[in-house]
């Protein structure tokens, strides 16, 4: 590298950080990148410079090529597939997962918070029960193997190879915990069923006279509603070589969600990836542009990872609606992380979110309270500003009124990485655009993956 070229870059990499106003924090965490160490192994004086030096900062964020999906058991696909879909795990037949993961939304619903059990109608038209919504955005299930935090809050959790630290404690067996193959998103699917808003409902099924926290006594009856139907006996047990029906619980059918979202669901054909496998023009120009800035300033110190997530938590100052989790003097308050852990660290602290499709995942935020990418980018620039000058117009009319006055406490919490940042419209442009080309094509049109029927033979309603 010549001397010239390091000062020049030297240059537009303090020009961005003085833009940001970071000069007075730096990146901490494994991920961390000093302009110095930006320049060490990059060659600066061909024309082919951009598209590798960006290869390059790629790599050093840790934001690789993501895998391919593990292979996963055909039968044990086709399984999941029909349990996702079917509302035969909903106490009153209403709900399938696919209600608020929809094929047609990118996997989420399209709506700020999404609406269980008692709603009428599908995605942003659906009509919540007596007014109640559920109090989180419903996220997108792409390249789920990767977490090991699942939800808003990592409530379910992957500790070492086969602990699971989740809301059932010890009422998730070992001979549950066994049958997990996918990590985390393997014990994930325990848990919509057993929520009252999400599937169980409130009255009306044998599900709803069960205690809360009895989760066994719920996942015990879900099997036996399972095994009156003879197709599933059959799939189960095609899924699940030498073991019988009966000698099954309702791990064997969570995994299988799992296999079938880990299976379907890992896309790692975008533009992106392409341009990661060496091909310089898989990007336009500003989104080379959006990527070096990405990669440059602090975003990557949070999106890392080949799913442009560190799987922690953190306060990027984000706007409470809606019911809430319970918490706060009115209880419609959300504390993240901290409801998990009861550390007030962890206070408004909310999982990072992976990006790999965010084009065409919206609404954003853990409470859908942004509509637009571009409206979520630029929220980072001044977002303290942006959050005490929130504003609910866009917001669909019942959620309008419903904005919580908590920006003290969620400024307080702020993540420091986010001090004194400002973004000109330009870079916002710049890195929307780069969040597009993290979108696979074939995530734009997932209803390939909806069967046509179930085995319950209920309506599959996509
Ligand atoms: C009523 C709407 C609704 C239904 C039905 C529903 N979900 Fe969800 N799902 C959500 C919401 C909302 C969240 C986020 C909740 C939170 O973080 O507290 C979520 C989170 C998830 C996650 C975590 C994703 C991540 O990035 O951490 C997975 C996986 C998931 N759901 C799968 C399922 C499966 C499988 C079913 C069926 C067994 C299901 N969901 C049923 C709304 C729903
Ligand atoms: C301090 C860590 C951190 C930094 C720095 C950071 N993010 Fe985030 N990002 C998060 C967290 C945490 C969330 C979820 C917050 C919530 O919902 O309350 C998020 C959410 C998002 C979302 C919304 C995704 C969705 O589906 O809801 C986008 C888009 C995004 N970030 C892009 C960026 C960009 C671009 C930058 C740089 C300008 C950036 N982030 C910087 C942690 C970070």
């Amino acid at each position: 590298m010549t001397r010239r070229s390091r000062i020049a870059f030297g240059a537009v990499v303090g020009a961005i950080l003085v833009l940001i106003g970071c000069s007075d924090q730096q990146p901490t965490g494994p991920a961390r990148l000093s302009p110095s160490a930006q320049l060490d192994r990059v060659n600066l004086s061909d024309t082919a410079l951009t598209p590798r030096l960006v290869r390059e900062l790629a790599r050093q964020r840790g934001i690789g090529r993501l895998d391919d999906p593990p292979f996963v058991r055909p039968a044990l696909v086709e399984l999941g597939r029909a349990l996702m879909f079917d509302p035969i795990l909903s106490g009153n037949h209403d709900v399938s997962c696919a209600t608020c993961h929809m094929p047609a939304y990118a996997t989420g619903d399209g709506r700020s918070l999404s609406v269980g059990a008692g709603g009428v109608g599908l995605g942003p038209d659906r009509i919540p029960p007596n007014g109640l919504f559920i109090p989180r955005n419903g996220p997108p299930l792409f390249d789920l193997s990767q977490l090991r935090h699942m939800f808003w809050d990592g409530r379910v959790e992957l500790i070492g190879r086969n602990q699971f630290h989740t809301p059932a404690a010890a009422q998730l067996t070992p001979a549950m915990t066994r049958v997990f193959e996918f990590g985390a998103v393997s014990a994930q699917p325990m848990f919509p069923v057993t929520a009252r808003t999400e599937m169980r409902g409130q009255t009306g099924n044998e599900l709803t006279g069960i205690a809360d926290n009895d989760y066994s006594d719920m996942w015990a009856a879900l099997m036996k509603r399972l095994g009156n139907v003879p197709e599933y006996r059959r799939m189960f047990e095609q899924a699940y070589p030498g073991k019988r029906f009966d000698a099954m619980n309702f791990a064997y059918a969570s995994n299988a969600i799992a296999g079938f979202l880990v299976s379907k669901l890992t896309l790692n054909k975008s533009p992106w990836d392409r341009f990661l496998a060496g091909r310089d023009n898989a990007l336009t120009p500003q989104q080379l542009d959006g990527a070096r800035s990405f990669l440059t300033l602090k975003c990557s110190v949070c999106h890392t990872g080949a799913t442009f997530s560190d799987d922690q938590f953190h306060d990027v100052a984000v706007a409470q609606i809606g019911p809430g989790e319970g918490n706060g003097p009115n209880l419609r308050d959300d504390f993240g992380r901290m409801n998990v852990t009861g550390d007030p660290a962890d206070q408004y602290r909310f999982r990072t979110t992976p990006l790999r499709n965010v084009e065409i995942t919206g609404p954003y935020g853990h409470d859908g309270s942004v509509l637009t990418l571009h409206d979520f980018i630029d929220h980072y620039s001044q977002s303290d500003v942006k959050l005490q000058t929130y504003d609910p117009s866009h917001l669909e009319p019942a959620l309008r009124g419903t904005v919580l006055n908590n920006t003290t406490g969620v400024l307080a919490q702020r993540d420091t990485l986010l001090n004194g940042v400002v973004l000109t419209p330009q870079l916002v442009d710049n890195l929307v655009a780069y969040m597009i080309a993290l979108t696979d094509p074939a995530a734009r049109n997932l209803t390939r993956l909806a069967p046509r029927r179930v085995p319950s033979g209920l309506p599959v309603g996509q």
